[in-house]
C-alpha cells in the first residue's frame, strides 16, 4: 500500500520531469542502450534508474538482505524499531550522510519551527511559573565529533572513551535548539535542562553549555551517580517534582524517546532526530 503510494509519487514527479513516454512505461522498462551510452557519456541518468533498487524487490538492497538504512531510520525515529545497540553496520554511510550532509540540520529545523510556533501561540500566566525541559546530549549539545569518529553509532558503545570526550567540554551547540532556547527566554518561558549525564559531570556540562552560548536556563537536572532505573523513570520522576513544586511543563524536547515518555511529559512533546544511538 505505501510503496503503491510512494510509486503514485514517483510516476507524477517522472511525468512532469518526462513527456516523451508514459510514466508507466518508464517506471518499468530497464535501461536502453542508448541510456548506457548517455551515462557513459556523462549525460545524467533518468531519474527513475537512480530510485528503481529503492522501490523494486530485487537489486542492491535485496542482495544486501537486511532493512533498508532510511527505512531503518524511520522505523527508530517513530519508535516502532525500539532497544536496538548499534546502527547496522551497512549503514554507517547512511548515517554519515544524513548527519553531516544537511538532512540531519533540515529535520531538526522542521521541529524547533513547530516548537516555536506552538510556543508564540501559548497564552501564558505570566506568573514565571512555565517551563520548557531541554534534553542536552543530541538535543542542546551534539557530540557529532565524537561519534564521526567512531561509525556513527556502528560500533558499542564505550563509555570510557565517551566519558572522556564529555569531560573536554568541547560539544557543539545544536543550532536549531539554542534558536528554541533563545525564543523560549524572550518570551518570558525558562528552560530547565534535564539530562541523562550524571551529577559528577556537573561542572564540565556547565561550561560546555556556557562556551556554546547557553545562558539563562532555571534549573540542571543531572541524575545522581549510581542511580539505578531507566532513563523514562528517571526523567518523568524529575518532571513529576517540578510539576510538584508548582511549575508548569509547557513543552519537552529531546532526541530519545526516553525523553519524552512518562507522566508528566509536558504539554507538548517534541522530538529532535537521532539515528546514532539509543537510550531506553
Ligand atoms: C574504549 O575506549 C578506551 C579509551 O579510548 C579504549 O582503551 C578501549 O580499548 C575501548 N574499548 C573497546 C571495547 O573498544
Ligand atoms: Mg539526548
Amino acid at each position: 500500500m505505501a510503496t503503491a503510494k510512494l510509486l503514485v509519487v514517483l510516476v507524477a514527479l517522472m511525468a512532469a520531469a518526462s513527456s516523451s513516454c508514459g510514466p508507466w512505461e518508464l517506471n518499468i522498462r530497464m535501461p536502453t542502450a542508448r541510456a548506457v551510452e548517455d551515462a557513459a557519456a556523462g549525460v545524467a541518468a533518468p531519474l527513475i534508474h537512480a530510485l528503481r533498487p529503492l522501490v523494486g524487490s530485487a537489486g542492491d538492497l535485496g542482495r544486501r538482505g537486511g532493512v533498508p538504512c532510511d527505512s531503518w531510520r524511520l522505523a527508530v525515529e517513530a519508535y516502532n524499531k525500539r532497544d536496538w545497540k548499534t546502527v547496522p553496520a551497512d549503514c554507517e554511510g547512511y548515517v554519515g550522510h544524513y548527519m553531516l550532509g544537511g538532512h540531519y540540520r533540515r529535520d531538526s529545523r522542521v521541529v524547533v519551527d513547530e516548537a516555536i510556533a506552538y510556543a508564540e501561540g501559548l497564552k501564558l500566566a505570566g506568573n514565571g511559573r512555565e517551563v520548557w525541559v531541554f534534553d542536552i546530549d543530541e538535543t542542546s549539545l551534539s557530540n557529532l565529533p565524537y561519534y564521526a569518529k567512531h561509525g556513527f553509532g556502528t560500533e558499542p558503545f564505550n563509555a570510557t572513551s565517551f566519558n572522556a570526550y564529555v569531560l573536554e567540554g568541547s560539544a557543539l551547540a545544536l543550532p536549531e535548539t539554542q534558536r528554541l532556547f533563545d525564543k523560549l527566554i524572550s518570551l518570558g518561558i525558562k528552560p530547565v535542562f534535564l539530562t541523562g549525564r550524571t551529577e559528577n559531570q556537573r561542572a564540565i556540562t556547565v561550561v560546555n553549555l556556557r562556551r556554546q552560548g547557553y545562558y539563562g536556563w532555571m534549573k540542571l537536572l543531572l541524575k545522581p551517580v549510581g542511580f539505578k532505573g531507566t532513563a523514562i523513570g528517571f526523567k518523568s520522576g524529575e518532571r513529576r517534582k517540578l510539576q510538584d513544586a508548582g511549575y508548569v511543563i509547557v513543552g519537552n524536547i529531546g532526541d530519545q524517546w526516553s525523553d519524552i515518555l512518562g507522566a508528566p511529559e509536558g504539554a507538548r512533546t517534541f522530538k529532535l532526530p537521532d539515528p546514532m544511538y539509543y537510550i531506553g
